[in-house]
């Protein structure tokens, strides 16, 4: 039930999550936020300001950044974007044994892949420094974890998997956007983007249960890109809020949803639209286009 390679389970994830993260979590967010250029003095061992990220060259092809690219909705924006001609940089935790990325790469020279597992912090430093000084557009927080539904149900609250589940689909879009944050704002578009999900909407909640852990994090996630929106007004950066639909994906049919969802190809391309479209207002919207409510 789980969106990880198939047999993986909770515990074999090869993630970074442990228990004693959990108690830092707050610790880490409130550190990373000081550390937003403009906001609280950073820490002394910090205080050297970022090599300032060169502008982009008169007509260079944007640049989008996106997690969990293997498969599912995250393949699918790697593919429409490298047809627009974005420079695309395609992250996910093993691309080397992702046979479609890999394909999508040999034809688009525009594709470069990246080793990132979103809830590794360690991976997360490393790439940004790799990547240091140079713009990206667009940061597209895609990679998502459902968890096991039986371990976020009311008979069976499994903690481990709340923990799992808020590092991949809270925390880690909160600290990715602070480890890129030079790169974006030195962009010429400015744009953080978290897909999120109809099911973190408070207002949709008077039908169906279950899913608990799910929800709350993408409520959480919703949460922290409207405090990002609202810290970094001032700097030009659009934070979407974008939810892709019922999409027909691996995690879709872990979730126990029982008809067929949109296909990736449809989703993706009216969310793509609303990131040409985003304002700094960071409204949840559809991926046709309608908002959905908080
Ligand atoms: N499908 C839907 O109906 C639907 C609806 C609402 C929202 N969403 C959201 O859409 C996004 C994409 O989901 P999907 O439907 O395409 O599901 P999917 O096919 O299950 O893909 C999930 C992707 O996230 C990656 N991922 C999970 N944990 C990761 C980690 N720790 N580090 C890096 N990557 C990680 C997976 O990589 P691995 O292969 O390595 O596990 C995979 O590439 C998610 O945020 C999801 O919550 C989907």
């Amino acid at each position: 039930m789980s969106p990880s390679p198939a047999g993986t389970s909770s515990t074999t994830r090869p993630m970074a999550t442990a228990r004693g993260r959990w108690g830092r979590w707050a610790t880490l967010a409130l550190a990373s936020l000081a550390l937003l250029p403009g906001t609280a003095p950073a820490p002394a061992a910090a205080q050297a300001p970022p090599a300032a990220a060169p502008a982009p060259a008169a007509g260079a092809a944007p640049v989008v950044l996106v997690t969990g690219s293997n498969r599912g909705i995250g393949l699918e924006f790697v593919r429409q974007y490298a047809q627009k001609g974005w420079t695309v940089i395609a992250t996910a935790r093993d691309p080397a044994n992702a046979p479609e990325l890999q394909a999508l790469a040999a034809r688009h020279r525009n594709v470069s892949l990246e080793t990132l597992d979103v809830a590794d912090s360690a991976q997360v430093a490393a790439l940004a420094a790799k990547y240091r000084g140079r713009p990206v557009d667009v940061l597209l927080h895609n990679a998502g974890w459902l968890g096991e539904r039986d371990k976020q149900s009311l008979e069976n609250l499994d903690y481990a998997t709340f923990e799992e589940v808020l590092r991949v689909n809270t925390f880690a879009p909160l600290e990715i956007s602070r480890a890129f944050m030079e790169n974006v704002l030195a962009s010429s578009q400015k744009k953080i983007v978290v897909i999120t999900s109809g099911l973190s909407s408070q207002a949709n909640t008077r039908r169906g249960g279950g899913l608990y852990f799910y929800r709350i994090s993408k409520a959480g996630v919703n949460m922290a890109m409207r405090t990002l929106a609202a810290e970094t007004r001032d700097k030009g950066l659009k934070v979407g809020i974008l939810a892709p639909g019922m999409v027909e994906t691996r995690l879709l049919r872990a979730s126990g949803y029982p008809a067929a969802g949109i296909p990736p190809q449809q989703s993706v391309a009216g969310v793509i639209r609303n990131i040409e479209n985003l304002t700094q207002d960071a409204e949840i919207v559809l991926w046709d286009g309608s908002k959905v409510p908080w």
